[in-house]
């Protein structure tokens, strides 16, 4: 016969993410998981739950023996840290869907889940519904993981599905996604790539064993693409994504960023529309493997809470193996990128930073370029996000070092130089 702890629930937040898990627990009875208390800002808000149910005290949650798991789903990332922290002090379990928290937090918490020994699951903070933390975690070794391409932020995926394919534009597009409960509630978190880079960063902590700061990591979102992007892409045909990737290069170090990208109609991610996200294995034997399910919204994200609730039963813990029992792989940014870039002047673009441009067209209402730029020239200026610059990866955009120097050689070879 099994055991099976019993879940004593305190709750923190009831908004999106929270009244979906309310839900969807009182539709999962196998659970054996209650909520004792839920703690929330405003107690004028009006919700659909008994009033009993609701506290604004968060130590009535924190310090009541009876709880045994604490889940937090509030939207701000300082105070979720402190509520996750003093939950893992008092010997409670926790389950998080704070991504920005986890992302920036990272070294303490890892630390907080070696001194207290508790479980800090947080499967909802990535992909909502696709489980991509604990295939990551549990299934791929260090040395067979080759890279990782994903869409990680429905928000993006919905609008530019919105706006290229429904017609809409970007603002009809964007409060939509508000609407339905997708965007965070600062959306420029998501339209500016923020979101999807801080679910990249613990993500590759999984996959790889990194742990870098959000703030380190190459970002943009999709702020700056522009409709002739789109006509570019589609005469191409191909479509732009904001695609999060990484990449295990030839001296075993890591490439990564999140950037929109030029996705062909036969790649996975090209099917990955609407609020949906997608992620792209390629490992050393079984080639690519794809996981695609829903990103956002209130039941995806619950649904993901509930099989961390699930896996508390049995006191799983994330054991970070690709950190602690690997040798953890280092980033780099020793690589090129071969990028797209469109602008409105010439002027804005530092033509002498390129290694080289390939192609430049002039359009009545833009210009745009394709050429390839080192990685260092991205993360040091910001050229290529300000004067409505657009700047989109071309499909399998990196170039490693190597490659360049090699071409660099036989170039001055053949100028009979060397
Ligand atoms: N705003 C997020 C997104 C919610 O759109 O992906 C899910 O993390």
């Amino acid at each position: 016969m099994s055991y099976h702890k019993q879940l004593t629930i305190g709750l923190f937040g009831f908004g999106v993410v929270g009244e979906g898990l309310y839900k969807v627990l009182q539709q999962t009875p196998s659970l054996s998981a209650s909520i004792k208390k839920v703690c929330i800002k405003d107690p004028a808000k009006k919700r659909n739950a008994p009033v009993s149910l609701f506290t604004t005290e968060r130590d009535e949650l924190l310090n009541d023996p009876d709880i045994n798991v604490i889940v937090e789903v509030i939207n701000e990332a300082g105070p979720a840290f402190e509520i996750v922290s003093t939950a893992l002090k008092n010997g409670k379990s926790v389950v998080s869907a704070s991504k920005k928290m986890i992302a920036e937090h990272l070294p303490e918490l890892l630390q907080l889940q070696e001194v207290t020994g508790q479980s800090f699951l947080y499967e909802s903070a990535a992909c909502a519904s696709i489980p991509v933390i604990r295939n990551l975690e549990e299934y791929y070794d260090n040395d067979l993981l080759h890279g990782i391409k994903a869409i990680v932020n429905g928000s993006t995926n919905f609008i530019l599905t919105k706006i290229f394919e429904d017609k809409l534009d970007f603002q009809q597009a964007l409060l939509l996604a508000q609407q339905l409960g997708f965007a965070e509630s600062d959306p420029s978190l998501d339209v500016e790539g923020y979101d999807a880079v801080n679910k990249w960063a613990f993500l590759l902590t999984h996959a790889y064993g990194i742990i870098e700061h959000p703030n380190n990591l190459l970002f943009t979102g999709i702020q700056n693409i522009h409709s002739m992007d789109a006509r570019v892409a589609a005469e191409k045909g191909q479509q732009i994504k904001l695609v999060a990737q990484a990449q295990k290069l030839h001296n075993g170090q890591v490439a990564s960023f999140v950037i929109p990208q030029f996705v062909p109609q036969d790649d996975h991610l090209a099917f990955v529309k609407h609020e949906y996200n997608g992620v792209v294995i390629e490992s050393g034997f079984s080639d690519k493997q794809f996981f695609y399910g829903k990103g956002a919204g209130s039941f995806p994200t619950a649904s993901a809470v509930l099989s961390d609730l699930s896996a508390l039963r049995y006191d799983y813990k994330y054991e970070y193996k690709k950190l602690y029992h690997h040798q953890p792989n280092k980033l780099t940014n020793d690589y090129y990128l071969r990028v797209y870039v469109s602008f409105t002047d010439w002027k804005h673009i530092p033509r002498e930073k390129f290694e080289w441009i390939e192609e430049w067209h002039a359009r009545e209402e833009r210009k745009y370029l394709v050429g390839v730029l080192p990685v260092n020239e991205l993360l040091q200026s910001d050229w290529w996000k300000t004067n409505a610059t657009s700047l989109i990866l071309t499909p399998d955009p990196v170039i490693e070092d190597i490659a360049i120097k090699q071409l660099k050689k036989k170039s001055l070879e053949l100028a009979g130089i060397i």
